[in-house]
């Protein structure tokens, strides 16, 4: 039995403008009737040993409790963050409340925004890699890759089957670079997932960032209980350096290991991700809503109202209450910059 730690302090700007700020993809409905945060849960609740750790914004609050209650979840601790200092010390506050009772738990880290075909295989691969957590590891799960993606962790691993070591962690090379690693093979993209004992990651933490763990304990230290609400310091917390557990630790420690899994995962991190996970026409259409497709092919649509296709490939349309997105789906990355813009704006 684990403790599952569910990361939902993401914006997913390039999912605009279904996730916005105040709504962010993880508390969508984008890929099945369940929200991503509810499908993450569902996933990992079987392997869990009680109730769920949830790391999110303050201001999401109550889209955190009320999605997990719809599930029948009693109890949750979830972590308020006053602001988003990236995955390093989310992890932090997480690994410190998991410790809080006594124990030592294996931690079973979770991005809450992503999709997961195989959810057999996935516990399976869970299964498979305790006994090196157990042991001291920080294991991640490494996915096969098939494109030189410079969003992604780039892990280079050891010989060997089942939980590997690894030789080299590069946290989102730059392009060439990626291009390399996929010519040359043995090398796998960090699903974003994790499992290792909450002390480990202290101890890692602390060896490599002691100025993040310090503030995150601070931070823990004068967090104040409010039912399933556990506020951190706002303070301590907002002094906090901003980091992602792939610089601060995953990089840099010597006992990272990598199982790799086949397991239909996709980090739906923009429109032609969550497109190639929707369900699709014979035409190679996802839609999503009142869609009409006429003449069209390999396009993505979601709709509020009524919309129409007609003699197009490759588009992404997109219209909510307050707005519209026309893109060709290869240029959907692009989509970060329009929120750039508006943010610019304001
Ligand atoms: N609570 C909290 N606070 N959660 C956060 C914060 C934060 O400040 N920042 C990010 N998260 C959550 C996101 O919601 C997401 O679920 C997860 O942590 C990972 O953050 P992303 O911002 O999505 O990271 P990424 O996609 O750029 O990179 C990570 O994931 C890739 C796989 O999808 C890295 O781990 C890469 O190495 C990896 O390949
Ligand atoms: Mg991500």
């Amino acid at each position: 039995k684990l403790q599952p730690v569910l990361l939902s302090g993401g914006s997913g700007t390039r999912l605009w403008p279904l996730s916005r700020e105040a709504y962010p993809k993880q508390f969508l409905a984008l890929a099945g009737d369940r929200t991503m945060l509810q499908d993450t849960w569902r996933r990992v609740a079987p392997l869990a040993a009680g109730a769920p750790i949830v790391v999110a914004n303050e201001e999401h609050r109550f889209l955190a409790a009320e999605q997990l209650r719809l599930l029948g979840v009693e109890r949750a601790d979830i972590l308020l963050e006053p602001a988003g200092r990236n995955t390093a010390p989310a992890i932090a506050a997480a690994a410190l409340q998991a410790m809080a009772g006594g124990d030592d738990p294996l931690l079973l880290v979770l991005p809450s925004d992503h999709v997961v075909r195989d959810e057999d295989g996935f516990r399976a691969a869970v299964h498979t890699a305790a006994p090196a957590a157990m042991e001291g590891a920080l294991v991640t799960f490494g996915i096969v890759p098939d494109a030189p993606e410079t969003g992604f962790g780039y892990i280079q691993a050891g010989e060997g089957g089942g939980v590997r070591p690894v030789l080299r962690f590069v946290e989102k090379p730059d392009a060439a670079t990626a291009a390399s690693y996929l010519q040359a093979g043995g090398y796998y993209w960090n699903s974003g997932m994790f499992l290792f004992r909450a002390s480990r990651y202290l101890d890692e933490l602390g060896r490599f960032r002691p100025d993040i763990l310090a503030a995150v304990r601070r931070a823990f230290d004068a967090a104040t209980r409010d039912g399933d609400f556990i506020r951190l310091d706002r303070d301590a917390f907002s002094a906090s350096p901003s980091d992602s557990i792939d610089y601060a630790v995953m990089e840099k420690t010597a006992d990272a290991r990598v199982l790799p899994v086949d397991i239909g995962w996709n980090d739906v991190g923009s429109w032609s991700a969550l497109w190639a996970v929707s369900e699709q026409d014979e035409h190679g259409n996802a839609r999503h809503g009142d869609v009409i497709a006429v003449d069209s092919r390999n396009s993505y649509a979601y709709a509020r109202r009524l919309v129409a296709l007609v003699g197009v490939d490759d588009l992404v349309v997109v219209e909510t209450d307050d707005a519209v997105l026309v893109a060709h789906k290869d240029r959907v990355q692009q989509v970060k910059d329009v929120v750039a813009q508006l943010k610019a704006g304001q």
